[in-house]
Parts: structure tokens; C-alpha cells; sequence
């Protein structure tokens, strides 16, 4: 597979890549009106929250860099009618991962999605949804349609999106927070951990196919991507909005798809592995909603995960650069074992994650070997890949009630 690709491959690949992203140059003007990028006119609470009978508040927050992030909040469960306690209830906030948005947590019944069951059991439940996705396209002076909108990678979403969410939370509540993070979701938690941020205004953090380390990821399709993310390609498409619905990177997803290894015939299980337990119609759900744009340089900062096999901060890829933006000829890593001891944390794995790979994860466990004993809980699914997480008909079972007690045992600590 792509993975031990000679240079001849790479070669050609990369002749390839640059071809699609020459001609497609032109092409950036001309994408086409999506509906997945587009908003609804009345929003995640009107299509998919309060038609199933829970209150459901939009909301948004402005981060220090200008972003005007998205925010739903659903107050309480849908039984419990006129409720004296509800300024005791603890905050959660749930945060999705790359190339999806809030909306990916609601596509199940009720009984089935996570915010829902987070509001049943007494929780307050704020659904964010991260910069250059549908409803977070606003910002105080940039339009997404300029190259400078883009300009971020996930360093910015662990500087200024999770800090603003957790502040806004912090203070229309007064009570810690509980987490949940997906995929990039835990990336971005993990990094900020480190740096001894968020945790003063944490409570618990629930990490579902957690990903720190990538150098072991094998989807087939994120391999290749990953490695035509080199530097030409930044280069070629600039500061560029990646939306996996435009015209350039569908070429470039339609060009990778021809190469042995990769099947494109089922596109979710391309890039996230063999799920073991979605259903048909909410994958159908899915695939009208999502994906959602990033920024280029996001993913190219995810690749470098990939390829460096370390957790580090933007690279240039070039000393002088780095030298200019951080003073060393390499960027700062997010060192994880400098994360608090003492931080409550819940990580929940799969054996059949394509994204989230086993030996990836056993990275990070061992990165916080040295952590609390009583403040590490691991749960490993044989049969779960990435997105059994989000979607599976029965992951309330196997991992919402897990999450579920977890937060419970840590309720006064
Ligand atoms: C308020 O919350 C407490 C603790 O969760 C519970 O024991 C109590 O019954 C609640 N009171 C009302 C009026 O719902
Ligand atoms: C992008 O942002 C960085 C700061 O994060 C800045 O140094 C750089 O000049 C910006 N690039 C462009 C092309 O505006
Ligand atoms: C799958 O979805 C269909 C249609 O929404 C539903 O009737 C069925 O019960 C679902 N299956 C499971 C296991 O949830
Ligand atoms: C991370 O921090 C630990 C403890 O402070 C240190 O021993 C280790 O060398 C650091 N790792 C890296 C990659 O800098």
C-alpha cells in the first residue's frame, strides 16, 4: 500500500497532485454552492433539536482572533418540564473532530445521540461547533471567501476556539465543565491540557477514539492524503478553505481513489475504518450533512502529525520560518506528560479505528503512565472504528454510559 511508497511513486503522486491542484486553480472561483456548507436558515436547534422535543438555545461566542463560533445549547432533558434546579446542573461541552460539525451528534434517535442523552440525565449540554464549519463562518472583520479566513491550523482552535467556548460556558453557568471530545476533538483538549490551560475551568474529560500521536494511522485514503500534504501543496493552494465538497479537492479525493489499496466505493469507510455498527439511514443522514470545510493549513498540520510522528505545533518546514514564528528551528511540541496529573480523564478506543489506531493510542496511555490511577479510566471496543463513536445505533450501550458514569464518579472532585 501507499505506506512504503518507493520514490517513483511518490514521484508520480505528487506530479498528480500538482497537476489537480494547477488546473484547479481556476477552479476555486467557480465552487459550487454545496448544501453541506451552506446554512440552514433555522439552524442546528430548529432542524434537529427542538422537533424532538427538547429546548434548545443558539448561541454564539467570539473568539480573541475574530472567529464567531457557533454554539447550541440544550438546557435539560426533554421529560423534565419546569425544573427549579436547572442552574445546578453541570455543564458538558461536545466538541466534534476534523471535517464534520455539531450536527454529526444529532443524526441518531434520542435515545441513541449523545446530547440528548447527556440532557436526560440532568446534564446541560452545549454542542460547539469549530471555525470554517456551516454555522461558524462569521468573523468581526474577515469573509470566508478570503485566503486570511483560513489562515489557522489546530493550534488556533486550541488557543482561541476551546478557550473561548470554555470561558462562555464558564460564565453563564459558574460551574466546571465536563468534556467530550472526538477525533480532533481530543486532539485539541490534549494539546491545551498540556499547557495547563482549560483545566482550572474542568471538571472531567471523556476522550472518545482519542487521536495525539497519527504516525501509525491506516486508512488508506488518509495515508495518501497525508502524504500529498508536503509542501508544494500548501504552496499551490495557499491559504485555501478545504471544503471535501468543492471542485479541487474532490479531484484530488477522485484521484486518489484509482490507487490499489484505496476503495472509494464506500467513502466513509476510506477515511475512518470498518464501523461496525452504523445504520443505513443514518449513514444517508451523515452524508447530507457532512463533511464540512477546514482550512488547508489545518490539514496540513494534521498530516505533519502523521508523517513527524510527533505532537508538535504548526511546521513551516522551513528553520527561517520557524526561527521567525517561534525563535527555534522547530516547533514547540505539546509535551503530553505535562499534563496534570490530576485531571480527570476517561479515553474509550476502537480496535477496528483506521484513524485512531491501537498502537497510536498505546502512545498516549503510555505518555500518561505517571497519571493519577484513579483519574484514568480506559475502555477498548474490539469491533468499534472512528465514527461508531458519533453515530452507532449502539454506542449509548458500549460507551454513552460509560461517559455517563465517568462523569458521576467525578462529580465532587
Ligand atoms: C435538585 O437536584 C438534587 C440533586 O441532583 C436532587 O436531589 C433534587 O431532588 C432536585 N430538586 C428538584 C426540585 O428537582
Ligand atoms: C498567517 O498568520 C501568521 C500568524 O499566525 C502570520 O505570521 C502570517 O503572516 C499569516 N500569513 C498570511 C499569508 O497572511
Ligand atoms: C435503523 O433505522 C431505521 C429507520 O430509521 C429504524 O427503523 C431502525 O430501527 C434502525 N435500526 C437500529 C438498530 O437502530
Ligand atoms: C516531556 O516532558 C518530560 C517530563 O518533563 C520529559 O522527560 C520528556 O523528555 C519531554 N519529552 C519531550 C519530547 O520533550
Amino acid at each position: 500500500m501507499a505506506q512504503q511508497g518507493s520514490m517513483g511513486f511518490l514521484a508520480t503522486f505528487s506530479l498528480c497532485v500538482l497537476l489537480i491542484a494547477g488546473e484547479s486553480h481556476g477552479a476555486l472561483a467557480y465552487i459550487p454552492k454545496d448544501a453541506a456548507s451552506e446554512p440552514l436558515a433555522d439552524g442546528i436547534c430548529a432542524s434537529s433539536v427542538t422537533v424532538r422535543g427538547y429546548k434548545c438555545h443558539e448561541l454564539q461566542v467570539t473568539t480573541k482572533d475574530g472567529y464567531i463560533l457557533s454554539l447550541q445549547r440544550i438546557p435539560e432533558g426533554r421529560t423534565e418540564g419546569r425544573d427549579h434546579n436547572a442552574t445546578k446542573k453541570q455543564p458538558v461541552i461536545i466538541q466534534h473532530g476534523v471535517l464534520v460539525d455539531g450536527m454529526t451528534w444529532l443524526l441518531n434517535p434520542p435515545e441513541q445521540s449523545l446530547p440528548f442523552i447527556l440532557a436526560d440525565n440532568g446534564f446541560d449540554v452545549w454542542i460547539s461547533n469549530t471555525r470554517g464549519t456551516r454555522y461558524s463562518r462569521q468573523h468581526i472583520s474577515l469573509d470566508p471567501s478570503s485566503p486570511d479566513f483560513w489562515n489557522w491550523s489546530w493550534d488556533e482552535l486550541v488557543s482561541y476556539d476551546l478557550p473561548a467556548v470554555f470561558d462562555y460556558v464558564f460564565s453563564q453557568t459558574g460551574q466546571k465543565i465536563n468534556y467530550v471530545g472526538h477525533s480532533q476533538g481530543t486532539l485539541i483538549a490534549l494539546a491545551s491540557f498540556t499547557e495547563g490551560n482549560l483545566v482550572n475551568q474542568l471538571r472531567s474529560a471523556a476522550l472518545l477514539s482519542p487521536i495525539a500521536y497519527l504516525s501509525h494511522m491506516s486508512t488508506a485514503l488518509g495515508v495518501l492524503a497525508a502524504k500529498s500534504f508536503v509542501g508544494e501543496i500548501t504552496t499551490l493552494f495557499g491559504l485555501a478553505e478545504f471544503n471535501p465538497r468543492g471542485l479541487p479537492v474532490a479531484a484530488l479525493v477522485k484521484s486518489l481513489c484509482v490507487y490499489p489499496g484505496v476503495d472509494c466505493y464506500d467513502l466513509l469507510t476510506a477515511l475512518t475504518g470498518k464501523n461496525c455498527c452504523l445504520n443505513s439511514s443514518t449513514v444517508d443522514l451523515f452524508l447530507k450533512n457532512e463533511p464540512q470545510p477546514t482550512s488547508t493549513k489545518n490539514m496540513v498540520h494534521l498530516a505533519q502529525a502523521v508523517r513527524h510522528g510527533v505532537l508538535a505545533k504548526f511546521n513551516y518546514e522551513r528553520p527561517d520560518y520557524n526561527i521567525m514564528h517561534y525563535g527555534e528551528a522547530f516547533p514547540p511540541i505539546y509535551n503530553l506528560s505535562n499534563i496534570p496529573h490530576n485531571v480527570p480523564l476517561f479515553v474509550s478506543y476502537g480496535g477496528r479505528d483506521a484513524l485512531s489506531d491501537v498502537v497510536d493510542v498505546g502512545s498516549l496511555l503510555d505518555a500518561l503512565k505517571l497519571h493519577d490511577v484513579d483519574k484514568l479510566s480506559v475502555q477498548f471496543i474490539k469491533d468499534y472504528a472512528h465514527a461508531d463513536y458519533v453515530m452507532a445505533f449502539n454506542a449509548r450501550d458500549l460507551v454513552y454510559n460509560e461517559v455517563l458514569a465517568f462523569f458521576k464518579r467525578h462529580f465532587d472532585t
